[in-house]
């Protein structure tokens, strides 16, 4: 099928009952009042979007660039997983949650600089039985799609109907590049056509991945819409974490309390975001000690600790990306308490030396010198700490195997795939957002540690913002210090 026609509806005949006759089509056709429509002003980030666009145009003269949204993704027979547009296509469009999946932006090179279009499938009319009859797109189904023009004056975009990029695949040559991993088909159809432009048996990707690893390159230093959706998407967390310590009675009263820790911070992502910028970690007592534990089948109980890793992702898709490790039972033990600060003093003295100009692997760097002097201290590793850090030794990284830090933007491991040279090895620069997120995990079975800490697992996880001299933690008003977090989890316990 070409990617251009209306998708006909999955097979569902064994139960469905919609009528075929004549008569019923004609009826279900006729009658409708007129639409009401309007066109909506240009949203707030159209004008960001029309900047980064200019500026990858200023990189591609005289290219043909396609970034596809990416088609809806089945879950099992005619159910899909909810549609999230391809971030590059967010990114150069403002279309966030509200994006119509198959969508394709299009930018023409033409004599200066490109021509950008927005190809999609747009409502369909009354006359067609699409819009009863086809439960994948039909408005009885899914709701009214927007039209062309609503989304033109909501992007300041030119659209077009899908049909029509059918006449641009009609031009692609091999001075056409697009985003590959947004949509498969779409990509194998360019590919085709390449192919017999070029006369050649294999397509050359390179020109592709270029264009991919410059987006990621470009989204580096954010823009002042971006920044404050970031804002906004930390304070909406914030308000999850509080409603999972309002609910701590309930959650430590259930077998799996880890499930409704993640239903209670879901609850809150879904009612002031989109959804959860990726799926929740609540890891009670030593599933804290599995980094990306999100089974979340565990109970939460008194006197363990238990660490949360949640963001919720705003409808522009940016997201948060916050852990916080917190006591159940509202006070840190001794032993809980002496790894918290360990792992705050990790993340404050990475904060500390974050400016315009260091590397960007220098935050690691400095909250590994903390990670890895704390753990000599108390007597865990087999060298001095010194000897620790030196490259070919690393014995405190037993206690913490992941990176400091991540870009955090429209993805919540943003920008990867960006150079080495401009990420891990590049120079910080204002506007960057990152996460500072050490951690120590002693599992429940290592050897190397004595019993009291085995089970233990801390990450403390802010999100920080470069600014002109310094930095930013953007973070900073979700409680993080130990009397911070006890004073926080009062308001459960009321002591
Ligand atoms: N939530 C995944 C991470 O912290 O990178
Ligand atoms: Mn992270
Ligand atoms: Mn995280």
């Amino acid at each position: 099928m070409a990617k251009t026609s209306s998708p006909a509806p999955r097979a569902t005949g064994n139960r469905s009952t919609t009528p075929v006759s004549d008569t019923f089509k004609d009826y279900i056709a006729s009658n409708w009042a007129d639409r009401q429509d309007s066109n909506p002003a240009a949203r707030e980030q159209a004008a960001f979007a029309a900047a980064r666009r200019s500026r990858l145009s200023k990189m591609y003269p005289g290219k043909r660039l396609i970034i596809p949204a990416g088609a809806a993704k089945v879950r099992s027979n005619d159910t899909d997983f909810p549609f999230r547009a391809h971030s590059d296509f967010a990114y150069l469009t403002g279309w966030g949650a509200d994006s119509e999946p198959d969508s394709v932006l299009v930018l023409e090179p033409e004599e200066s600089g490109h021509q950008a279009t927005l190809y999609f499938r747009e409502r369909a009319g009354r006359d067609s039985d699409e819009f009863y009859a086809n439960p994948q797109i039909g408005e009885f189904w899914i709701g009214p799609r927007p039209s062309l023009a609503q989304v033109a004056a909501d992007l300041g975009l030119e659209t077009k109907g899908i049909a029509e990029l059918e006449s641009v695949l009609d031009k692609v040559d091999s001075g056409t590049l697009i985003i590959r991993d947004a949509d498969r088909d779409l990509t194998d159809q360019v590919d085709g056509r390449r192919l017999l432009d070029a006369e050649v048996d294999s397509v050359d990707e390179d020109g592709d991945l270029q264009l991919a690893r410059d987006l990621s390159e470009a989204k580096l230093v954010k823009d002042e819409f971006e920044i404050s959706e970031l804002r906004k998407a930390v304070a909406a967390t914030k308000l999850g974490f509080d409603d999972v310590i309002g609910d701590f009675d309930a959650i430590v009263a259930h077998p799996r309390g880890e499930r409704l820790v993640e239903g209670t911070f879901n609850r809150r992502a879904r009612a002031d975001g989109n959804t959860v910028g990726y799926d929740t970690i609540a890891a009670s007592g030593p599933h804290a000690c599995i980094l990306h534990w999100t089974r979340n089948t565990g109970p939460v109980r008194e006197g363990e600790m238990i660490l949360l890793d949640a963001g919720i992702e705003l409808e522009s898709y940016y997201t948060a990306d916050i852990t916080r490790t917190l006591p159940i039972s509202g006070k840190f033990s001794p032993i809980q308490r002496k790894v918290y600060e360990a792992v705050l003093e990790a993340a404050d003295a990475a904060f500390a030396i974050v400016k315009p100009g260091i590397r960007f692997r220098e935050i690691h760097a400095a909250a590994m010198a903390v990670i890895a002097r704390k753990t000599a201290e108390w007597g865990l590793l087999p060298v001095s700490a010194e000897e620790s850090l030196d490259p070919g030794n690393q014995y405190h990284r037993r206690y913490m195997v992941h990176g400091t830090s991540h870009h955090l933007g429209i993805d919540v491991h943003d920008c990867a795939k960006a150079r080495r040279e401009m990420y891990l090895d590049g120079l910080v620069e204002p506007g960057m957002v990152f996460t500072i997120e050490p951690g120590l995990y002693f599992q429940p079975d290592d050897l190397t540690v004595p019993d009291e800490y085995r089970g233990i697992g801390v990450r403390i996880e802010d999100n920080i913002l470069v600014t002109e001299n310094g930095a930013e933690n953007i973070s900073a008003g979700i409680p993080r210090t130990v009397p911070d977090v006890e004073n926080w989890l009062l308001g459960r316990t009321g002591k």
